[in-house]
């Protein structure tokens, strides 16, 4: 049996129901595009080539696929069967050496590597099937395929709800979108196909019935449901995002990061956490974010392209934007905005900062309040804060500007000029005291207030 593998992923559909200038297929489950997911699932498997079946308007699908797929054009959407043909320019040559033509749909992100594989092997395996079909058993069928299985257990046919009679209605075993098809045989019974049905169109799910005609055997494998998930609307992206979300958190958690709320928790499709992470509740990550082992995120912490390193503390409410390097057994506190900034080890800034284009040097203390001023309406400029400074809160720090190695810097300093290592800068106007000012302040304006009356 050959061991070549192709796929067609349909992403052709209208997607009206989104309502959205985009494609479908474009939309981001836990950050990342549904098209991509699917893709991904592809990678471990070896297939080679994939075909992406678009609508003619869909050049950014086209676009984002371009480096890891091939794409073909449906120029009408008339039903699955007829958009799988639209690959044929790109795929009738390779099925003819045999082999295994994988199809799915771009907007299923929950399918697994694990379940396709097992879809191939049954395929290639006892029998020869000719089609091998995904099957699940949902809580409601409503208008899913029904999968029409024989004494024996093979597959005789699908059967689309809205052709059923009431008995095939009955039948809980349904169709969810995936199919291994013999490359040896797809075309040909493609070019079988009709669409006298009652949606008008072109069903690949007919395939199963075609080849049973042929006197091909096929077969049907079993997967959770939640892998079928596909999404044509709004609430259909949030059911799939608050799927991904559950399985992001178990494989977090698998790993050996206690998430004390994990419903509470937003991961991103990459976020990388370590062992003995402890995320409190309520902790948003964005793309980009790894986290060490032995770090703590408190409560209410956003964190995005960021780097987090064993044994710092986050939180709670700290915001790491792209590029925040936090350092071994760093502490970024309440009200802290870190953004393309790295804290050296044991470097504290806890309280109400914001620290941008910096270096904040190895055990170095940032006082509340503390602003790093990189922006002068023009353009960025750094800070550069060495090991074992000390800036008093309420600083403001304006770039560019160098803070050397141990220096201090006396609370509600506005500092403008670099300072040396070890130097002591205070920037603020002197204080002036006035003993018993106060009383005749109140005297004046007493008195003031009397002559108005
Ligand atoms: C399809 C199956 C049904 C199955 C269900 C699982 C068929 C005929 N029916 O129904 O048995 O239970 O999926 O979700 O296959 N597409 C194109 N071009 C087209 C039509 C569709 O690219 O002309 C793409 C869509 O973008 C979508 C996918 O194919 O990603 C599924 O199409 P859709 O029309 O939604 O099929 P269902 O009615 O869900």
């Amino acid at each position: 049996m050959s061991d070549r593998l192709a796929a067609v992923v349909l992403a052709a559909g209208k997607g009206t129901r989104m309502k959205s200038d985009r494609s479908k297929v474009l939309h981001a489950v836990a950050g990342k595009r549904m098209i991509d997911w699917v893709l991904d699932a592809l990678g471990p498997l070896g297939v080679d080539p994939i075909v992406v079946v678009t609508a003619p308007d869909q050049d950014t699908v086209r676009q984002t696929v371009l480096s890891r797929a091939g794409s073909a054009i449906q120029h009408e959407t008339l039903g699955t069967g007829d958009a799988v043909k639209a690959a044929r320019g790109s795929l009738e040559g390779w099925c003819r050496d045999g082999g295994t033509v994988l199809v799915l749909f771009g907007d299923t992100p929950m399918i697994t590597p694990a379940t396709l594989a097992q879809l191939i092997e049954t395929r290639r395996g006892a029998g020869d099937p000719a089609v091998c079909v995904l099957g699940f058993e949902p809580k409601d069928p409503a208008l899913y395929g029904r999968l029409v299985t024989g004494p024996g257990g093979g597959l005789e046919r699908i059967v689309e709800a809205r052709d059923a009679g009431p008995a095939e209605r009955a039948i809980r075993l349904c169709n969810g979108g995936v199919m291994a098809i013999d490359a040896a045989v797809l075309f040909a019974y493609l070019d079988r196909l009709e669409n006298s049905n009652t949606k008008g169109e072109y069903y690949l799910t007919d395939l199963v019935g075609i080849a049973r005609e042929q006197g091909r055997g096929c077969a049907v494998i079993t997967c959770d449901p939640i892998e079928t998930l596909g999404v044509d609307a709004r609430a259909g992206l949030a059911r799939a995002e608050a799927a991904m979300q559950a399985r992001l958190r178990r494989a977090a958690m698998e790993g050996g990061a206690t998430l004390i709320a994990p419903e509470t928790v937003f991961l991103s499709h990459d976020t990388r956490l370590g062992r003995d992470v402890t995320v409190q509740p309520h902790v948003v990550f964005g793309p980009g974010v790894v986290v060490e082992d032995g770090v703590e995120i408190r409560a209410f912490s956003h964190l995005e392209g960021a780097r987090v390193a064993s044994g710092a503390v986050i939180g709670p409410y700290a915001r790491l934007r792209p590029g925040a390097e936090i350092g071994q057994d760093a502490r970024v506190g309440n009200f802290v905005e870190v953004k393309a900034a790295t804290l050296e080890a044991g470097a504290k800034v806890n309280h109400l900062s914001y620290i941008g284009d910096a270096r904040v040097g190895a055990g170095a203390n940032i006082g509340a309040g503390t602003i790093t001023c990189n922006y002068d309406g023009f353009a960025k400029h750094r800070t550069d804060i060495g090991a074992g400074v000390f800036v008093g809160s309420n600083s403001a720090l304006i770039a560019p500007v160098t803070i050397a190695d141990g220096a201090i810097i006396g609370a509600g300093s506005t500092v403008t000029t670099d300072v040396p290592a070890d130097a002591v800068a205070v920037v603020r106007a002197e204080a002036r005291v006035l003993p018993g000012g106060a009383i005749r302040f109140r005297a004046r304006r007493t008195a003031g207030n009397k002559t108005e009356d």
